[in-house]
């Protein structure tokens, strides 16, 4: 079952509103490889900081890992597809700046330089926004917007000197409020999803932003009120995600269904830091605060929707594929191996190991999804292949 997208407009609406832009595929592309380039640096950089051989020694990489991993890969592939939903020329500045702002941080420049681009890819995000609530005032919307001001506080505190680990709550709410926002979007389906349940998002996204402003000057108040909203979010995801009630069903709506409850697992544990520990600016707690969010969470819900959401952006299919259950499940199983066990009883060497499986998890996604696009549907059994209407928007998959 598809939805009609509110991002778009049709008819005179469309009409109404301007030319629209429509990049090439080859222009599109450009933006992803920026991503791609910041990814591949980023795991270079993890390699660095987990004290193990990496193909580049470079300590820039290792400085700038976390906000490259955040902005330059996860933002750049996110903001496209904002872009692409909203089909306005000027909304690819975002993703741009983002990408550049990401190569920058890599480059011999002063890093100042990528924290601006930074920070600008940031604004237009807020732009973009604008114009998806003036076709749609919607509540997911409204968490969106609370997911994009967070990341551009971020970029401004971290342009003007403050360091990651005191922003950590604000840049783990950049893509969980921006991820969480989507998933109301797509579970407004469901029969549980009502007026009620849209208001409890919007309080818990805004518990949670408030959360992390008064962790900045408060820590000890704040991180214990981070630490309610985040286990009241994955109440909330649990609750009324409808993707989650689809695991007895085949294919990818399963392949889904496995890995989104998977990645809200993940989330409790940053909850419980929170709530429990308090602040974390260093140390195995800090690693595993940073990394059930990011790889648990943020990788997790890249793999699960890829196949949704890579076919708009690209006009060619990225069939699922059941061998994609197999970085996913290398990712979790490691991840439970670096966080659960070598984070909480101190041993480092799995740490270690943890983070390079890690690495090979995401690099194998990488490596299946390029080919499943290149090959298209060919090979694979007529029941496994999943219709990318191009009407379907990008933002709403052809799985609900
Ligand atoms: C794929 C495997 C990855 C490995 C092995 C890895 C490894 C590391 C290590 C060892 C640290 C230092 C932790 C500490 O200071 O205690 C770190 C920090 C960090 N990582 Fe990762 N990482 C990975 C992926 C990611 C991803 C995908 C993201 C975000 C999307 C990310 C975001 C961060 C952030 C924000 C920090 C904190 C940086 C700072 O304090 O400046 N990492 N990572």
């Amino acid at each position: 079952m598809t939805t009609p997208s509110p991002y778009r407009q049709t008819g005179s609406a469309a009409r109404g509103a301007g030319p629209t832009v429509r990049p090439t595929v080859a222009g599109r592309l450009v933006f992803l490889l920026l991503g791609g380039i910041a990814l591949l640096a980023g795991l270079n950089g993890a390699l660095l900081l987990l004290g193990v051989w990496a193909p580049i020694d470079s300590a820039r990489l290792a400085e700038v890992h976390g906000p490259l991993m955040v902005f330059g890969f996860v933002g750049t592939v996110v903001v496209l597809e904002r872009a692409v939903a909203v089909r306005r020329g000027w909304a690819y500045l975002s993703p741009g700046l983002l990408g550049s702002g990401g190569i920058a941080l890599i480059s011999p420049l002063p890093v100042i330089l990528g924290q601006a681009a930074l920070v600008a890819g940031s604004a237009v995000l807020l732009v973009i926004y604008a114009e998806i609530w003036r076709r749609q005032a919607a509540v997911s919307t409204g968490v969106q917007v609370l997911g994009a001001l967070a990341g551009l506080m971020v970029t401004t505190f971290w342009l003007r000197g403050i360091g990651i680990p005191q922003l950590a709550p604000l840049l783990i709410l950049y893509l969980v409020l921006t991820i969480a926002g989507e998933r109301l979007e797509l579970s407004r389906i469901s029969p549980t999803v009502d007026y009620r349940a849209e208001s409890w998002m919007l309080g818990i996204g805004l518990t949670l932003c408030f959360g992390a402003v008064v962790a900045l000057v408060w820590p000890v108040t704040g991180y214990p009120l981070l630490g309610v909203g985040m286990l009241a979010l994955v109440a909330w995801l649990f609750r009324h995600d409808v993707a989650t009630r689809l695991v007895r069903s085949t294919g990818l709506p399963r392949y889904m269904a496995c890995c989104l409850p998977a990645g809200y697992g993940w989330l409790v544990v940053v909850g419980g830091i929170w709530l429990l520990r308090g602040p974390v600016y260093s140390g195995p707690g800090y690693d595993a605060m940073m990394h059930a969010v990011f790889l648990g969470f943020v990788v997790s819900m890249i793999m699960a929707h890829a196949p949704t959401i890579l076919p708009a952006v690209l006009r060619r299919p990225l069939p699922y594929r059941p061998i994609m259950y197999l970085p996913a499940a290398l990712l979790h199983l490691s991840l439970l191996a670096r966080v659960l066990l070598g984070d909480a009883y101190g041993w480092p060497v799995l740490v270690q190991w943890g983070g390079i499986v890690n690495i090979v998890a995401v690099l194998l996604f990488v490596a299946i999804a390029v080919v499943s696009v290149v090959r298209g549907n060919a090979m694979l059994p007529a029941r496994t292949v999943q219709r990318v209407a191009p009407s379907v928007s990008p933002v709403r998959g052809s799985l609900l």
